[in-house]
């Protein structure tokens, strides 16, 4: 589980995180939202240990980031995927590469294990077949293939499958999203959503998803968490996101549902 209480942040005169209270269950999908500049990516780099809170305590499974030392922290990070708002994904490197990349500055060069672990991760996001035991040459031949090619030679659903399987990369137990399906259309939005959802329940992991859309949001969220102002100013499941009367929340859902869900 993940716990963050009255995490306080400001950059320079300007207070971004107010005392954020949140609690992440073990075994669910969460999705934050908020407006665009309210400090939901800020918020996910303080529970990845990328950004230093002013105040206020990260918990994740029961530990206080700030207590941990660097081999802890370092062994900490192992558990969580981070998938970067707009993919983030090196041009210059092929799709082999750019999977592999943490694990290779990890000191990891066994050639055998990175092409397995890279196998398995894109399999995994639905880039290639499912990964059967019996080394089928369809598979292989459809691996060798994607392997090779650049960021600029996939679509922009493919792109952000590539950045989900980086995050897998080491198995983790928690994976965080940020704005995964933001610039997609509808249809691959949905196809993303249902991997995000696939894969938390085939490999047990919790997800956070940071997200603008709506849609996102009512297809795979068992939590919601929105912030406002800097505090989290609604945590609830989907019925009652719907139902809150709270002004603000229902002011956010009528600017970003076109149709009324
Ligand atoms: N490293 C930084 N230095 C200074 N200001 C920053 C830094 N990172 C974020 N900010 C500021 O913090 C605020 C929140 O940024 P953040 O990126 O978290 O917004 P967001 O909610 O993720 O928005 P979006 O939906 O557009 O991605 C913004 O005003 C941003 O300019
Ligand atoms: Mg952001």
């Amino acid at each position: 589980m993940i716990e963050l209480r009255g995490i306080r942040k400001s950059f320079g005169a300007k207070e971004v995180l107010k005392g954020i209270d949140l609690v992440i269950p073990t075994g669910s999908t969460t999705c934050v939202i908020g407006k665009s500049g309210s400090g939901k990516s800020v918020l996910l780099k303080h529970i990845v240990g990328l950004l230093k809170a002013d105040a206020g305590t990260v918990l994740i499974d029961g530990r206080d980031l700030e207590s941990l030392s660097h081999a802890e922290l370092f062994s900490m990070r192992k558990k969580i995927g981070y998938v970067f708002q707009g993919a983030a994904l090196f041009d210059s490197m092929t799709v082999f590469d750019n999977v592999v990349i943490s694990l290779v500055e990890h000191g990891v060069h066994d050639r055998s294990i990175l092409e397995s672990e890279a196998r398995r991760v894109l399999s995994s996001v639905g880039l290639l077949p499912e990964l059967t035991d019996d080394g089928s040459t369809a598979f292989e031949r459809e691996y060798a293939i994607l392997r090779n090619k650049k960021p600029s030679d996939l679509s922009g659903g493919m792109r952000k499958r590539v950045g989900v399987a980086r995050a897998l990369v080491g198995q983790p137990e928690y994976i965080f999203y940020d704005e995964p399906t933001t610039g997609l259309d509808p249809v691959t939005s949905q196809q993303i959503d249902d991997m995000i959802g696939d894969l938390a329940r085939k490999l047990q992991v919790t997800s956070l998803v940071i997200t603008h859309d709506m849609f996102s949001i009512f297809n795979i969220a068992d939590n919601v968490a929105m912030i406002v102002d800097g505090v989290v100013r609604f945590q609830g499941d989907v019925p009652a996101l719907r139902a809150t009367n709270d002004p603000e929340v229902v002011d956010f859902l009528a600017r970003y549902v076109a149709e009324g869900f």
